[in-house]
């Protein structure tokens, strides 16, 4: 069973300047719920119920997000409108939210390596904090899942288009079911041409403990970066690790067009305002 889920959320987010300038990318509002809340979800959702934060300078507001806010409680209570809060209460109820600070932001990889003295020698969840993924199961419940079926590592993928290869970590493998590969290797943000196939990594990973020894001996990327794919590709070495394609769709909140994806299809998904959105999105078109 996979009790600790990780979740990176220390990046500059240089991609959404000028909003995130002074506000965390993964506290991005979809409507009226921050991204990174919609991740907490998935894990909860997924059966964890401890989650580890990656955060680092400039990213307070994400603590204070699911912090007890007493006044704020207190004045909505004298209003009778606690139901806005009883959601993120619920959260922070159901799952016990730890924090810890990458110093420098010196890419995935490191912000990872973070969590290792907090989930030491167990396997982990690792969602991306500026990825949501809507689907029927949770993604990292079909992911634990298929931790169990297959007892290894286990990343989600999805084919891109030949032009986007270049901005993903890309896996190499050997098809073994319908929806599942075992990896032979990977590479990050490879040319096209160099690419050995288009399945991208998109952001939810299962991996095993021994993720943190390959992440001290992968090699120090541009500006000291360590890419968390580089290690990865030194652990399918040593364990057979899977890919697994998956049922939903994924929004990166860091991509501007995949932003106004994600606020456009979960906003005419809702009751309050779904279908006055929608009648507007298509007047719009017309
Ligand atoms: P990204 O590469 O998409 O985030 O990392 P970024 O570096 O913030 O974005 P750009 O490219 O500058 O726009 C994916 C996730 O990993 C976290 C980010 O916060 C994001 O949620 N991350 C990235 C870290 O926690 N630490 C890092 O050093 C880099």
């Amino acid at each position: 069973m996979i009790k600790h889920a990780v979740i990176p959320a220390a990046g500059f987010g240089t991609r959404f300047l000028p909003a995130t300038k002074a506000q965390p990318k993964e506290m991005l509002p979809i409507i009226d719920k921050p991204t990174i809340q919609f991740v907490i979800e998935e894990a909860v959702n997924s059966g964890i119920r401890d989650i580890l934060i990656i955060t680092g300078r400039g990213k307070r507001s994400i603590e204070d997000h699911f912090d007890k806010s007493y006044e704020l409680e207190e004045y909505l209570k004298k209003k009778g409108e606690t139901r806005l809060l009883e959601e993120i209460e619920k959260i922070s109820s159901l799952a016990s939210i730890h924090y810890v600070r990458q110093k420098e932001q010196r890419g995935l990889g490191d912000a990872v390596m973070c969590a290792k003295e907090h989930v030491r020698s167990e396997p982990f969840a690792l969602l991306l904090g500026d990825t949501i993924v809507e689907s029927k199961v949770p993604l990292t419940r079909q992911l634990t899942d298929k931790y169990s079926k297959y007892k290894g590592s286990i990343i989600a993928v999805e084919e891109v288009e030949e032009e986007n290869i270049q901005k993903y970590g890309i896996v190499k493998g050997k098809k073994i079911a319908s929806d599942t590969y075992e990896i032979e290797s990977l590479v990050e943000k490879p040319a096209p041409s160099a690419a050995p196939s288009n399945l991208g990594i998109i952001g939810r990973y299962v991996l095993t403990p021994e993720i943190f020894d390959a992440l001290k001996k992968a090699p120090e990327g541009k500006g000291g970066e360590i890419q968390l794919t580089d290690a990865m590709n030194l652990l399918c070495k040593n364990q057979r690790m899977y890919a697994s394609t998956f049922e939903g769709e994924r929004f990166d909140i860091g991509n501007r067009l995949d932003y106004a994806k994600a606020f456009l299809k979960m906003g005419i998904a809702r009751k309050d305002i779904g279908s006055e959105l929608e009648e507007y999105a298509k007047k719009l078109v017309k």
